[in-house]
């Protein structure tokens, strides 16, 4: 097996999309960024800034107008199935089909990604433990809660073991011991080397997490570097200062 770069290289990263009048808009304009392995990576923006376009375009869900980006090594435009094979994807509109049971999903996923006997066995039970799952992994998805369904999805998503992890706003939905417990997660997926991508409206969450941030605004990075230079950049102590600062500023330049 080839090792595999766990990384992101994003360039010139464009997405139009057509307005409700039929022009032309762009949800991503020439985005370009570059996460480590071993690192996380914050997107934060407004609602409507294109972090879930960016992140949907990385995992080859949709494609780009124009750009090109390489994950885990591979190119999104022409590698997109060595690319899936490499990425933990979560983004809200994961579906977990609500007949089946929490364990048939991810064992489902697993097979999808060629896990099989006992090494599928051992992720179930590690990513089930890993993620507190372990109480509710025979109940049908459809029977869930939404933090639970949230939980059932990253398990889904990582099931595979991936070397590189896209989060759209991965605590949406968990209770403060949940997120908490999902920021942990994401901190070991750090140890392990992982390279993680995430975008959240949480700001407590940015401040625990990042190494590295983007600030996003109309499709647009307007401001990244590591939490320390962009602190210093503003002069603020906090992550959320520090957006609302560049936020601020951006809106009236
Ligand atoms: N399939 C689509 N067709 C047309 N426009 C779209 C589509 N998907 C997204 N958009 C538009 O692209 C822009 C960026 O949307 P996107 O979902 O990427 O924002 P976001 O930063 O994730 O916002 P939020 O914080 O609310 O999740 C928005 O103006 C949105 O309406
Ligand atoms: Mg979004």
């Amino acid at each position: 097996m080839s090792t595999v770069a766990a990384s992101i290289e994003v360039e010139n990263l464009t997405k139009e999309y057509r307005t409700p009048k039929g022009d032309w808009f762009k949800a991503v304009d020439g985005l370009s960024l570059s996460a480590k392995p071993g690192s996380i990576f914050g997107l934060l923006g407004p609602n409507g800034a294109g972090k879930t376009t960016t992140l949907r375009m990385l995992s080859t869900l949709v494609g780009p107008t124009s750009g090109t980006a390489r994950v885990a090594g591979f190119d999104i435009a022409t590698e997109p199935e060595r690319v899936r094979q490499h990425i933990g994807f979560l983004t809200g509109s994961t579906g977990l089909y609500p007949r089946l049971t929490a364990r048939e999903v991810v064992a489902y996923f697993g097979q999808l990604y060629g896990l099989e006997g006992d090494y599928l066995q051992e992720r179930l039970e590690f990513v089930f433990r890993d993620l507190d799952i372990l109480d509710y992994q025979n109940k049908r998805c459809g029977e869930l809660s939404t933090g639970m369904k949230q939980k059932v999805s990253i398990a889904r998503a990582i099931v595979h073991d991936p070397p590189v992890l896209i989060l759209d706003e991965p605590t949406t939905g968990l209770d403060v011991l949940a997120s908490r417990n999902l920021v942990d997660f994401i901190r070991r997926s750090r140890e392990l080397g992982k390279c993680v991508l995430f975008s959240t409206h949480i700001m407590s969450e940015a401040e625990r997490l990042c190494d590295e941030l983007a600030i996003i605004h109309k499709g647009r990075i307007v401001e990244h570097g590591t939490k320390t230079a962009l602190m210093k950049l503003t002069g603020k102590s906090y992550v959320e200062d520090v957006f609302l600062a560049i936020l601020g500023e951006a809106k009236i330049g």
